[in-house]
């Protein structure tokens, strides 16, 4: 299949219309896939409403089918359409944080295709806040089942370059809107219960979260494994590079002996540091990953990194750790995934 490459300015007017984008929502229209830029990874997007559009997404991904799709809307009229009730708490979380890097379980999801919640009986719901996505969805005017449009299992994608190495030839096409802003996928939280409950943690933080709706609940599963996860993804192998991540949480030092003793033994090994430590690390290949006092750059480009080292064709990683507070819980989140729960601690 030949994938078509749009380029639009990551400014477009929302409500105007782009020759470009007209294009990719037609595609969209009959079925077809096509990645966009939001504003946390780009979104692999298909017509929510129909059974073949979506098995494409998870065709061209290689997802697992037990595991559901988020909805992306561009307009409140939309949700209510899709869910069966709309909480005051989920109401007061999409006044709050809507557009922007939140999804909400609702719920309902009668009348998306069965595919996308994967035999759930709630439907998980975004409006990103993206120009490039918000015109693409208002052109289609369809809401589109978009999970991160990488190959399942690796990193999400922060350009359009990534989707093109994961997807080419698989999709119908990219809109390339140049890089993403958040860098990590949105927070996941279940408004279907009594008691708001991140099911993943993402670009908006349970301190934010907790300012809006007070009590917010984390999801056992994600701090112990011997629970199951309400939210399937969160199980999966995730985000990982080729050659193995292990997380070290210890001082530069300790880093830097398991280093030394593995090239001693042969093998090409990168580290992944701060901009404060990247001088006080040595490694074959050493890739700071934004600084240690601003999470916010750790996540906008710790994706980019990781697929970085596979360029680099290290045999291990070993990578810094970070705080758990604000956007520092979704990092570690990212890392301990990428890492497949691998840390050595001093
Ligand atoms: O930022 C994002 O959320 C990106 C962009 C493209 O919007 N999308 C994304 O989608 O990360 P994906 O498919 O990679 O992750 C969706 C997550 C998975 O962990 C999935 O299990 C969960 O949302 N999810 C979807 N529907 C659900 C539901 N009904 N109940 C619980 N979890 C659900
Ligand atoms: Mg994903």
């Amino acid at each position: 299949m030949h994938t078509n490459v749009w380029y639009v300015d990551e400014n477009v007017d929302s409500d105007k219309c782009y020759p470009q984008i007209v294009e990719a929502a037609q595609l969209l229209k009959q079925n077809e896939v096509i990645a966009f830029p939001t504003e946390t990874v780009y979104g692999l997007g298909g017509n929510a409403l129909s059974d073949r559009a979506v098995a494409k997404i998870f065709e061209a991904k290689g997802r697992p089918a037990d595991n559901p799709l988020i909805v992306h809307v561009a307009s409140r009229p939309h949700v209510e359409k899709l869910v069966t009730t709309i909480s005051k708490q989920a109401d007061q979380l999409m006044n709050a944080f809507w557009p922007g890097p939140l999804t909400i379980v609702l719920p309902g999801g009668e009348s998306v295709a069965s595919n996308v919640t994967a035999g759930l009986d709630t439907v998980a719901i975004r409006m990103p806040d993206h120009p490039v996505a918000l015109a693409l969805l208002k052109a289609a005017n369809l809401p589109l089942a978009a999970p991160s449009a990488n190959l399942s299992g690796k990193p999400s994608p922060t350009s359009a370059q990534h989707v093109i190495h994961d997807l080419d030839g698989r999709i119908a096409g990219v809109v390339d809107g140049g890089s993403t802003g958040v860098g990590l996928e949105s927070t996941v939280v279940d408004c279907s219960g009594d008691v708001v409950t991140i099911l993943r943690p993402g670009g908006v933080t349970k301190e934010q979260l907790e300012e809006v709706v007070g009590e917010v609940k984390i999801d056992p599963a994600l701090s112990d494994d011997g629970h199951q996860p309400k939210s399937p993804g969160v199980k999966y192998k995730h985000y990982a590079p080729t050659a193995p991540v292990t997380l070290v949480d210890g001082s530069y030092s300790f880093i830097q002996q398991i280093v030394d003793k593995r090239r001693a033994e042969g093998l090409k090994v990168g580290v992944l540091t701060t901009e404060e430590s990247k001088e006080l690390l040595n490694a074959d290949v050493v890739i700071p990953c934004g600084s240690k006092e601003e999470l916010i750059t750790v996540a906008n480009r710790l994706y980019d990194v990781l697929r970085k080292f596979d360029e680099s064709n290290v045999d291990e990683i070993y990578s810094e750790v970070f705080t758990h507070e604000g956007v520092g819980a979704a990092v570690m989140n990212r890392l301990t995934k990428a890492a497949n729960n691998r840390i050595i601690i001093e």
